[in-house]
C-alpha cells in the first residue's frame, strides 16, 4: 500500500473517477461498476476497482481542497501507475451564462492557493485539461443535449470567501466556476505525464444565490458520473 491507499499493487486500474466525497465514491462502484471491489478504506477515504463498458476502472475519494486531492493523486499516479483522472463534483457559478445544474468542464484552473507559488518559486503556471478528454467529454455532453459549458474555473482554499468582490471579478474576467481542486489535480497529471480532466456540476450560483437541493444534486451526480464514465470508456 501507499501511505494514504490501502491497495496492493495492480489493485487501481489506469484510469480512475475522483469524487470529493468518498461516499460518492461508493455510490459510483455499486450503481454503474460490475464485480466492483473496495481496495482502500484508510481514513474512510473509500476506493474501488471495478469494469464498466467492459473497461477497468477504478474510484477514489480525494476529499476536499488542494492539500487532500494532492496526496491521492499524487500516490496513485506516483505508486499505482494511474494515467488518466476524471475529477466528478460540484461547483458555484460565477457566470450568468451557467444555470444551477448546468455542467462545467474545466479548460484551466486559476487559483489563489500558495501550493503552485512554493512548486514554482512564485511563477504564475496554468495548468490545463488535456484536450482529448475535454472533447470527447464535450462531444458526448452536448450531443447528449445537456447543458454544458467548457472554460476556465478557479480553485480556491477557502470555501467561505473573505472577498466575494475578488470572485465576482474574476467572472468579468470569463471565470465560468468555482471549485477547490482542479489546479492541483492538472497541475500533478502534467508533472506524471498523465491526462486529467474535471468534470462539474453547478451547485449553488454566487450571482443569484439559488441553490440546489440534495435531492437535485443526487440527480446531477447521475449524469455526470454518466458522462465522466462514457468519457474515459470511449478513449480506452
Ligand atoms: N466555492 C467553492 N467550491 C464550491 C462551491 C463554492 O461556492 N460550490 C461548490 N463547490
Amino acid at each position: 500500500m501507499s501511505t494514504h491507499i490501502g491497495a496492493a499493487p495492480g489493485q487501481i486500474a489506469e484510469t480512475v473517477l475522483l469524487p470529493g466525497d468518498p461516499l460518492r465514491a461508493r455510490w459510483i462502484a455499486e450503481t454503474y461498476l460490475s464485480d466492483a471491489e473496495c481496495y482502500s478504506t484508510v481514513r474512510n477515504m473509500l476506493g474501488y476497482t471495478g469494469t464498466y463498458a467492459g473497461q477497468r476502472i477504478s474510484v477514489q475519494g480525494t476529499g476536499m481542497g488542494h492539500p487532500s486531492l494532492a496526496i491521492y493523486a499524487h500516490e496513485l499516479m506516483a505508486e499505482y501507475g494511474v494515467r488518466t483522472l476524471v475529477r466528478v463534483g460540484s461547483c458555484g457559478a460565477l457566470s450568468d451564462r451557467l444555470a444551477i445544474r448546468s455542467i462545467v468542464l474545466a479548460i484551466t484552473a486559476s487559483t489563489d492557493s500558495a501550493m503552485n507559488r512554493a512548486r514554482f518559486e512564485g511563477f504564475d503556471y496554468a495548468p490545463a485539461a488535456d484536450f482529448d478528454l475535454l472533447r470527447t467529454a464535450y462531444d458526448l455532453a452536448t450531443s447528449t443535449g445537456m447543458d454544458a459549458h467548457v472554460g476556465p474555473i478557479v480553485s480556491v482554499d477557502a470555501f467561505y470567501s473573505e472577498r466575494p468582490e475578488l470572485l465576482k471579478r474574476l467572472g468579468e474576467y470569463g471565470v465560468l466556476a468555482i471549485d477547490m481542486e482542479t489546479n492541483m489535480l492538472y497541475t500533478l497529471a502534467a508533472k506524471f505525464g498523465a491526462r486529467a480532466l474535471t468534470v462539474l456540476t453547478v451547485s449553488d450560483h454566487l450571482q443569484t444565490g439559488e441553490e440546489t437541493s440534495a435531492e437535485e444534486r443526487e440527480r446531477t451526480f447521475t449524469t455526470m458520473a454518466e458522462l465522466a464514465l462514457d468519457t474515459v470508456t470511449r478513449r480506452a
